[in-house]
């Protein structure tokens, strides 16, 4: 990668409790501890990546700073689950966790990317559109605490342009370790 202060890895089951910590301070119904785990090692769609700091970048190096799980079904990429800890958003970290899933999901001949946010959500809104997903549908009353209707976005067909994120070199393409 150039110079950027993260660098992007497959998950493993190690990381359960750094991703739980980081879960709960991003999420007002965030998943739990089995939940994690069954996406970490139980599911064979399932795709964990994490940023993880740099070694040498600041004093917190080595720790993870942001994930994203999603999941690949057939011609599909999901996108389930991505957070970035507050006091490194802003940086590109989501972009290159969002780049990467969805060029390992082309790798295997997917066409399509979906995903559900918030509706209120407009930071992961703006990220999402900002590689070109289009808000296709609302589902009302899909979110609990609190409430809230959800936005289903779709990428179809998906088309990385080279400008989102492709910046960041990293060694998370192959997936040669599985994460489910
Ligand atoms: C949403 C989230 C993952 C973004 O992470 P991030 O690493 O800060 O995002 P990036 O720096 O990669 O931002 C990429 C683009 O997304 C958009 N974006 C990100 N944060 C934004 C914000 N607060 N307001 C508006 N747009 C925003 C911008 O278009 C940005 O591009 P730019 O920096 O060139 O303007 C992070 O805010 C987060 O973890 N939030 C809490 C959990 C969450 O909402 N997860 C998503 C669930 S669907």
């Amino acid at each position: 990668m150039t110079g950027a202060a993260w660098m992007i890895e497959p998950a493993g089951a190690e990381s359960l409790g750094e991703i739980l910590k980081i879960e709960e301070a991003c999420f007002s119904a965030p998943w739990t501890r089995k939940m994690l785990e069954a996406e970490l090692s139980g599911n064979p769609f399932a795709h964990f990546l994490l940023a993880r700091e740099r070694e040498g970048a600041e004093s917190s190096a080595g720790s993870i700073v942001g994930y994203l799980c999603y999941w690949i079904v057939f011609e599909e990429v999901r996108l389930m689950n991505l957070a970035v800890i507050e006091s490194m958003r802003h940086r590109g970290i989501a972009r290159s966790l969002v780049f990467t899933a969805l060029e390992t999901g082309l790798s295997q001949a997917a066409s399509r990317a979906v995903l559900e946010v918030r509706a209120s959500n407009a930071a992961a809104q703006t990220l999402y559109q900002g590689f070109g997903f289009r808000r296709v549908a609302v589902r009302p009353k899909y979110y609990n605490q609190p409430i809230e209707d959800a936005v289903l976005m779709e990428l179809d067909p998906i088309v990385l342009r080279s400008d989102a994120g492709s910046s960041v070199r990293h060694n998370a393409g192959g997936h040669s370790k599985p994460l489910q």
